[in-house]
């Protein structure tokens, strides 16, 4: 059953709750919200008004709703391939529905979506806003903008099915166009292509594909018409050039080098590398019908991504937490906290990563993200200490997003 999209004022009592800007663990909080779903009160709980019964969450600690800013939610990876070609666009919409809830049952509050077919994202954006499905807060960027022939164009078909993804646009003066267009049709954030990739038949992750000059005139635009932009970029020049753009966030960033590095704390790019999904690709990929050649590609850039996300770190660069989800299955985004960990980063910094600083690149740095007076009250709840064992983020006991609860395994 759908629970109420209209929130009711309420409070939640934690054992413990996690501050992520400071990263201290406090006890026993409480936490208050209106009937509109935004926060009116933090602090010691045994401030509790007359009158007032929170949902006991004592033997639990309690930290803000996470965030996966690079996901794919109307994608599975059992569609892999050539197997992608037979999902319609209605299909692929309803995959969608299902995956928002499976984000959301998981923890994750807001996602950014970065590609998706035909404007199916906006339609999951649209109807969890609505109230008629369950999803996270979700801000979208529908197709990926590419050139031709590029990552971001389906390249499976010959030439006589004539096709071409709706994301196309080669030349500065098409690209500005196709930023509008995509703003037109909903697009919150423009999501280009900036090198091929892995999934896609041809071009390799280390090749440029989008050029400076391009990438120039959609920054320019997208920022103008108040839209921020997401560089899918693997590769050393392309992510160098898609910084100096002014791009906002670089996407996987795998085969990024020392000057891509300066230049991303220089110019405060956000970089973003989805350091799980290669465990998945490489066991599932043969499985799901992932092409040879991905397979291939995968096998070239996984462990460098890995060495480079730790480089990265130790350079102090800025970090978002984004998994591609939809390449490997929706409802696992957690299980990246404990590879960023294992590749040197620290549980608070992980979790910062996927709260205050995901915020900060959505925009919202005041709305969601962290847990205070007048962001919306999206909070989740483990049990056990996650600076611990971070891993045990894998396993959200609670879940509350604007103040309705769409999981309660604690006190049920
Ligand atoms: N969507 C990305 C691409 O096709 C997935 C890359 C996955 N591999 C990785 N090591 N992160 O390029």
């Amino acid at each position: 059953m759908l629970p109420k999209a209209q929130a009711t004022a309420g409070a939640v009592r934690c054992g413990k709750f996690l501050d992520v800007r400071t990263g201290h663990l406090l006890d026993n909080q409480l936490i208050l919200w209106d009937k509109d779903g935004v926060i009116t009160f933090i602090g010691p709980a045994d401030a509790t008004p007359f009158g007032i019964v929170p949902i006991d969450l004592l033997d639990a600690t309690c930290l803000p709703g996470l965030i996966d800013v690079h996901t794919h939610i109307t994608f599975d990876p059992q569609n892999s391939g050539y197997k992608s070609l037979g999902i319609s666009v209605p299909r692929e919409t309803v995959i969608g529905v299902k995956n928002a809830r499976l984000l959301l049952l998981a923890g994750f509050t807001s996602i950014r979506d970065v590609g998706a077919s035909h404007y199916t994202d906006v339609a999951v954006r649209d109807g969890v806003k609505a109230g008629d499905i369950l999803g996270p807060r979700m801000i979208v960027s529908g197709p990926p903008l590419t050139i031709t022939g590029g990552h971001c164009d389906k390249n499976l078909l010959p030439s006589e099915f004539n096709f071409k993804a709706e994301g196309v646009a080669d030349g500065p003066w098409a690209a500005r166009q196709k930023v509008r267009e995509v703003i037109k049709f909903g697009a919150d954030v423009i999501k280009i292509c900036a090198s091929g990739g892995v999934m896609s038949r041809i071009g390799h992750p280390d090749v440029p594909q989008y050029t400076l000059e391009e990438m120039q005139a959609i920054t320019s635009e997208a920022h103008r018409l108040g839209r921020k932009v997401a560089a899918h970029a693997h590769g050393t020049e392309s992510i160098k050039n898609a910084i100096r753009a002014g791009v906002d966030s670089i996407e996987h960033s795998s085969l990024i080098d020392e000057e891509g590095i300066r230049l991303a704390k220089e110019r405060r790019t956000y970089l973003v590398f989805d350091i799980y999904n290669d465990d998945y690709i490489l066991a599932s990929g043969e499985k799901n019908d992932v092409l040879p050649e991905s397979l291939d590609k995968e096998r070239q850039i996984g462990r460098l991504q890995r060495e480079n996300f730790r480089k990265a770190l130790q350079a102090g660069a800025r970090m978002a937490f984004g998994t591609d989800s939809g390449i490997y299955p929706h409802g696992d985004n957690a299980k990246q906290f404990g590879k960023m960990v294992e590749w040197g980063m620290k549980p608070i910094d992980a979790i910062q990563s996927a709260t205050i600083n995901a915020a900060d690149l959505l925009g919202q740095p005041d709305k969601v993200g962290t847990v205070e007076k007048g962001c919306y009250a999206d909070i989740i709840a483990v049990r056990g200490n996650p600076l611990d064992d971070v891993t045990i983020l894998e396993h959200v006991s609670f879940v509350l997003k604007g103040g309705t609860v769409y999981r309660n395994d604690i006190t049920k």
